[in-house]
């Protein structure tokens, strides 16, 4: 039914979403998630090479994943109809709870609905009006939303920036608990914070240190333990935030892992995970099977970093800007390109001819990114064939070509 005061501001808000040019079309896929999927255009079904998937191992169809996803479902059920305080909890849950604790060596984890919720429940769990929490300016919004429902003082740093950040630490010098929070893995940028220099400057003014790494789960470090295994400081972070959506598996459903006590203090106080339903076995027993692929994933990381390493190559050598890799020493290059092209308009049209082409892109601009620097994000899987990458190479070269991109 209408609403004489709702609607009108809902048509309001879609029409400007229309005008500033960043209505979101949902495109569908025909079949799984895959390096290359079938689309539906107006022209028709086409397949396309999937370059925008979080897929960065390729096991989101995996016969095992798939297999163990049946295997949970057959045995334990399809839904637990309640939260896990209540009757939520199955020896699964707390398999996978342990298997995660163990993989990060850790004290204990905590599953949510998703890492939205696990950044969502963490910081009004943790901090009171006494603390500070100190955040990268370029981290996802989830931690952005779960940072604002806490009562601490909110300190932001430039993304990246070591001098803002101990400038923020100084600044918070009389707060009770300094909480540095990052990305692992900017989503956007593709780069990976530098969790060495965050770890020294931590040390120094007594802060905690919280890593979302949702993007670098299964894809970088030793075993897939993520950025903080890159740099060596996994016994220097205080908790990790992560994902089940992306490497390891793709479905859904998050995690956040650290010391026992404090998973013991989420696990009484924590909303999404107190309010909220637990995780349904297929996808724990899912996770499980995809935790133990991780794990065992060394070629898949070095395909993965293989495939970046040749397309950021191929790509600057025709000419395209492309986000900054972080250069530091054992440091792989990141599965995710940006393809840099400033105005929105030109990334939204390449997008389209790249599509055209056979490769499925998306174009991000404004409010996504910051104004003037849109973008077309790429994402690299193991599951990608070299040939693949050489015809994303060609499709670049051709469409670039064409809107004056590239000479
Ligand atoms: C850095 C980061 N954190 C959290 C999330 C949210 O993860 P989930 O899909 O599990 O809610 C994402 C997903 O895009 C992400 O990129």
């Amino acid at each position: 039914m209408a609403c004489r005061s709702l609607q009108p501001a809902v048509e309001a808000q879609l029409a400007e979403i229309r005008a500033s040019g960043l209505y979101k079309v949902e495109r569908q896929l025909l079949g799984p998630q895959g390096s290359t999927i079938r689309v539906a255009q107006p022209s028709g079904v086409h397949e396309v090479i999937n370059l925008c998937a979080n897929n960065y191992l390729g096991l989101a169809a995996h016969p095992a994943i798939v297999q163990a996803a049946r295997e949970g479902l057959d045995r334990y059920g399809y839904g637990m109809a309640s939260v896990r305080f209540i009757c939520g909890t199955q020896d699964l849950h707390r398999r996978l709870e342990r298997a995660l604790s163990e993989f990060f060596g850790t004290g204990d984890a905590i599953l949510y609905s998703s890492c939205f919720d696990a950044n969502g429940g963490l910081f009004e769990t943790l901090l009171d009006e006494r603390d500070a929490v100190i955040s990268d300016a370029l981290n996802h919004a989830s931690l952005i939303d779960g940072i604002r429902l806490c009562k601490a003082t909110r300190f932001r740093y430039a993304h990246s920036d070591m001098s803002e950040l101990e400038t923020a630490l100084k600044d918070a010098a009389s707060a009770r608990v300094r909480l540095i929070v990052t990305d692992g893995v900017f989503s956007m940028d593709g780069d990976l914070a530098r969790l060495d220099l965050i770890t020294r400057l931590a040390d120094r003014h007594d802060a905690a240190v919280v890593v979302d790494d949702s993007h670098a789960t299964g894809v970088f470090g030793q075993g897939g333990r993520g950025t903080p295994d890159v740099f060596g400081v996994a016994d220097k972070i205080n908790l990790i935030t992560s994902t089940l959506g992306k490497a390891l598996g793709g479905a859904s459903g998050g995690f956040t892992t650290g010391r026992a006590d404090v998973i013991e203090l989420l696990r009484q106080r924590s909303r999404p995970y107190l309010f909220s339903n637990a995780l349904p076995p297929p996808i724990v027993s899912a996770a499980l099977q995809g935790l133990t692929l991780v794990a065992a994933g060394e070629d898949l990381r070095a395909t993965l970093h293989g495939h970046a390493t040749h397309l950021r190559t191929q790509l600057t050598a025709l000419g395209f800007t492309l986000g900054p890799a972080v250069k530091a020493e054992g440091v792989p290059l990141s599965p995710i390109i940006p393809v840099m092209l400033g105005d929105a308009v030109l990334a939204t049209r390449m997008a389209d001819r790249l599509l055209q082409e056979g490769l499925y892109v998306i174009a991000f601009s404004y409010p996504v990114v910051p104004k003037g620097l849109a973008r077309i994000r790429l994402q690299l899987s193991a599951a990608h064939t070299h040939a693949q990458i050489d015809q994303a190479v060609a499709a670049f070269a051709t469409v670039g070509r064409e809107l004056g991109v590239i000479r």
